[in-house]
């Protein structure tokens, strides 16, 4: 399976990917890493693990579409079996979605579907949840939706804080990613009336 990971900042879910593809855990080959933002601590993880990388400032666009043509040259132009959001703090066109459908998959710090869009883990303790988690989805052009892959769940302490929710969310981010590419990858992964089959099973 040939990647393509697209970031806008620290990216550390890409770097869970990178350790498990050294380890042997996870089979795929990360061709290309874009960025939106040319500052992002996630490019340097990249060169670091010698995985080539690509800027393309959405600034220097000046519309979204324009911007996303220039986005899926670049990611075709390695030829990827998968497109991966990580951290890619940018809404996409349906253009661009349904160009890489059923091979487009996003990372969201919510239980989906409550909690589409920013600001997740403040929302969920002002709103008095519970539960809180993270989900892995198959992309489509509404935001944050699209056949659930994988979710993790914890629970939401009395105490605690946007950073200690948000740190506890990224620790199952990062086990849950590369697990969910590694089915992808296996060919595991099936969607049949909007919803993901593993293994053909409900
Ligand atoms: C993750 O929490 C992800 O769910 C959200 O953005 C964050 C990315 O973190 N969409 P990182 O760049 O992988 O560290």
């Amino acid at each position: 399976t040939r990647a393509v990971v697209l970031i806008s900042g620290s990216g550390s879910n890409l770097q869970a990917f990178i350790d498990q593809i050294a380890a042997g855990t996870l089979t795929i080959d990360i061709a290309l890493v874009v960025s939106n933002k040319a500052d992002a601590f996630g490019l340097i993880r990249a060169s670091q693990a010698g995985i080539d990388t690509a800027v393309i400032e959405h600034k220097a666009f000046n519309s979204r579409h324009a911007f996303d043509v220039a986005l899926q040259e670049k990611i075709d132009s390695v030829k990827p079996d998968l497109v991966v959001l990580a951290g890619f703090m940018r809404i996409l066109t349906s253009e661009f979605v349904n160009h890489y459908s059923h091979r487009l998959i996003n990372i969201h710090p919510s239980l989906l579907p409550k909690f589409p869009g920013t600001n997740t883990h403040q929302r969920a303790m002002d709103a008095g949840e519970q539960w809180h988690g993270a989900s892995i989805h198959f992309v489509v052009p509404e935001v944050d939706a699209g056949p659930i892959i994988l979710q993790g769940r914890l629970a939401i302490k009395e105490n605690d804080s946007v950073e200690s929710l948000q740190n506890r969310i990224h620790s199952i981010e990062h086990k849950l990613y590369p697990l969910a590419i590694k089915w992808f990858a296996e060919n595991r992964l099936s969607i049949e009336n909007g919803q993901v089959l593993l293994d053909g099973e409900t």
